[in-house]
């Protein structure tokens, strides 16, 4: 398979399924404080999607994920698989929501503080947003993958922080993984050129320190190997005939369009 361009009513389906899965985020939040478990973050999240957004959460045994959403907290940098562990003060959690409506699939994440943030915390977080905007703002037909992957790179450096390399946005439609890659490193003037009706996420992950990560025996859950914190922001994108649609946008980003606003 290779890169799709979405019909205009197939692109109507992701704006549905983008949709859905930034409610999920705007539902969650007030469950996330001090003593909840990710477990029930979970299930919480699961029984929106299947009940209230008669929606199919994609994680959900996706090459065998047992789960439907991930919960990735602190040093964890992405695939955390939700447990008993209870959030503290202090915690940092990404929470990746995935959800398939009328055959198409919807992909966002972001993070959040548990509590009062620490200032590490508060400072891995905004990086990685900040370098998921520095992307989607340059998206628009005729720019190339590797101009993304590049300004991501040198946003996140130049801010003493790192490029997580072992996973990459995607390409996103009737499959939840398509062509391309998006990578969230690269060359100026290299890659993929974006035309109009593609959709693809952008996910930077994000290492306060090296950017090494290593999988838990639970083949899952991804870490970094010196026990930085670690932080991931991510939007499900479509290239319109003058720049992009952001298709999983919240509430709360509608009006700040982003880059900068708290
Ligand atoms: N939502 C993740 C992504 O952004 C993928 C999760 S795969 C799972 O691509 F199996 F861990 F759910
Ligand atoms: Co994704
Ligand atoms: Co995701």
């Amino acid at each position: 398979m290779s890169v799709t361009i979405k019909t205009p009513e197939e692109i109507e389906k992701m704006r549905v399924a983008g949709r859905l899965a930034a409610e999920v985020l705007e539902m969650i939040e007030p469950h996330v404080k001090p003593g909840a478990t990710t477990d029930e973050l979970d299930s919480i999240c699961h029984n929106y999607i299947v009940n209230e957004q008669e929606a199919v959460p994609a994680p959900l045994n996706y090459h065998g994920f047992p789960k439907s959403i991930c919960t990735s907290v602190n040093h964890q940098v992405c695939h955390g698989i939700p447990g008993n562990r209870r959030l503290k003060n202090g915690d940092i959690i990404n929470i990746d929501i995935t959800v398939i409506k009328e055959g198409f699939h919807g992909d966002t994440s972001k993070m959040f503080y548990v509590g009062k943030p620490t200032i590490a915390g508060r400072r891995v977080c905004e990086i990685s947003h900040d370098a998921l905007w520095v992307g989607i703002n340059l998206v628009r037909p005729g720019i190339q993958l590797g101009d993304i992957g590049s300004a991501i790179q040198q946003y996140v450096e130049s801010h003493h922080a790192n490029v997580v390399r072992e996973y990459c946005g995607h390409g996103i439609g009737r499959g939840f993984h398509e062509e391309p890659q998006v990578l969230h490193y690269g060359t100026p003037g290299t890659g993929l050129v974006l035309k109009p009706g593609m959709t693809f996420t952008i996910e930077p992950m994000v290492n306060a320190g090296r950017a090494a990560v290593k999988t838990l025996a639970d083949d899952w859950t991804v870490v970094t190997r010196d026990h930085s914190l670690s932080a991931q922001w991510e939007h499900t994108l479509l290239v319109t005939e003058d720049g992009h649609e952001v298709l999983t946008l919240r509430r709360e980003e509608q009006e700040t369009n982003a880059l900068g606003a708290a």
